[in-house]
């Protein structure tokens, strides 16, 4: 893609994927790419709309959300314009859930305890604690090569990792008042980034007068030195690394969320053959993405067997079928095995005029119902939000929407749509979309 300048960016994506159709509202918030002056984020934001219409979704399925998270959330959540860009150990709790309730429904052979590996698992390490907690007759490993010495967090939900040279390499938030619509997050990040880092100079120079204990607080500011005792659990492991080069073997199940993304098919082809070696017989693999609880779930499932491994299946969410956010559509790289097969089952679905009229009006009902969005009943479009919205109340609706989506049968009747074209797909054991290979 030929790198322009924001407005004939903008320009292009209009008439490129939405005819010329996005509102003055929307490009307005699009607008805000311009104050970034980083070209990747445009080659992202294309990437993530090609894909966008790829699946069959277009101007009349483009949520408020979608559009704010692709004007501010990208630089928010990829670093493409840190200095030495670097994958972000961003993770959330309960963001493997589903996974975890796969992996506890696997046969264990009794008076063994079998291996799960959380390759990449971020920092801190709260979906590997999870699983030892979830499946406490298994032994957890957490591996990652961005694991830091330093953890600042502050009363609000932020914290910070800071290397063993007392610097910030990345901040982040569990704050679920963190607002997702209708704000200047950059300048409210900048404002707290400079927070963290003058309250950690403070305590880092209080650490080296008292070295006795190794977590000090200095008005609600908390430094703790070797985060990992707050993560301890008798079944939980961790080692420093990157894939291909921990010394590990006769895993049971491997899992990779959340890291492919950022990578290319080299480095998808070169996991799997490293994955190969380290599982065990009859071991299994999930590699994908995910967000809270399953939502925006998409990944393959492979599996070991004669020595060899074989792709079993890919699974996605019902949600992925009409996004509210732009996720489900990212990816570094332009070509990507998990998010072209992601697109080759949303389109047949979205094709299936029967089954997506009754989908996309029940979901649409429930987000105006849930407070997300309304739309414009002579246009059948979404309106731009007139209030924000913060993290919690917008995950508990998407929660709940996708409960009552799953509850009414529609993941059955996506199930029975990709039959009826002669896929063989079922509905697997934490209600996710699986289609067999
Ligand atoms: C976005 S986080 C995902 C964390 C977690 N798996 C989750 O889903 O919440 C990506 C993580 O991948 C790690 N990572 C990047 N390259 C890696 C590699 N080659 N091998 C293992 N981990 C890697 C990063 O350090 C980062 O912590």
């Amino acid at each position: 893609m030929v790198i322009k300048q924001s407005a004939e960016f903008l320009n292009d994506i209009n008439q490129r994927y939405f005819n010329r159709g996005l509102s003055a509202d929307f490009l307005a918030i699009l607008a805000k790419l311009e104050t970034y002056n980083n070209p990747k984020y445009f080659e992202g934001v294309d990437i993530i709309l090609s894909r966008y219409r790829q699946a069959g979704l277009g101007i009349t399925e483009l949520s408020p959300h979608f559009v704010f998270e692709l004007a501010e959330g990208l630089p928010r959540n990829t670093f493409l314009d840190s200095k030495a860009p670097f994958i972000p150990p961003i993770t959330t709790p309960d963001r493997h859930m589903r996974i975890d309730q796969l992996i506890a429904s696997l046969p264990v052979p009794s008076g063994t305890r079998p291996c799960l590996l959380d390759l990449g698992c971020g920092f801190p390490p709260i979906t590997t604690v999870e699983a030892a907690e979830r499946l406490s007759n298994w032994n957890v490993i957490g591996v990652d090569p961005s694991f830091y010495p330093y953890l600042v967090t502050n009363n609000h939900g932020y914290y910070g990792c800071f290397d063993g040279q007392e610097n910030l390499r990345f901040m982040w938030s569990d704050a679920l008042h963190r607002k997702v619509t209708l704000q200047n997050s950059a300048d409210e990040i900048t404002k707290i980034r400079e927070d963290i880092v003058s309250a950690a100079k403070k305590l880092f120079a209080k650490f080296k007068t008292d070295k006795r204990t190794d977590e000090i607080e200095i008005e609600g500011h908390h430094l703790f030195c070797n985060p990992f005792k707050l993560y301890t659990r008798p079944n939980v492991t961790f080692m420093t690394g990157k894939i291909g080069s921990v010394e590990i073997d006769n895993i049971a199940v491997a899992r990779l969320f959340n890291v492919s993304v950022y990578y290319d098919e080299t480095f998808r082809l070169q996991t799997l053959d490293w994955i190969s070696k380290i599982l065990k017989e009859g071991g299994m693999f999930f590699c994908g993405t995910d967000w809270i609880k399953g939502l925006s779930s998409a990944y393959f499932t492979y599996k070991k067997a004669d020595g060899v491994l074989n792709e079993v299946s890919f699974s996605f969410s019902i949600d992925c079928l009409y996004p509210l956010r732009p996720w489900i559509f990212f990816s570094m790289h332009r070509s990507y095995a998990e998010k072209d097969t992601l697109i080759r089952y949303l389109k047949i679905l979205r094709e299936d005029k029967k089954f997506i009229n009754a989908f996309d009006s029940r979901f649409v009902k429930l987000v105006e119902e849930h407070g997300l969005g309304k739309k414009d009943p002579q246009s059948n479009r979404w309106l731009p939000l007139t209030q924000s919205l913060d993290l919690a109340e917008f995950n508990n609706s998407a929660l709940e929407i996708n409960e009552l989506l799953e509850k009414e049968g529609y993941v059955d009747q996506a199930v029975l749509a990709l039959r009826s074209h002669g896929i063989k797909a079922e509905c697997n054991a934490v209600n996710l979309i699986e289609v067999k290979s």
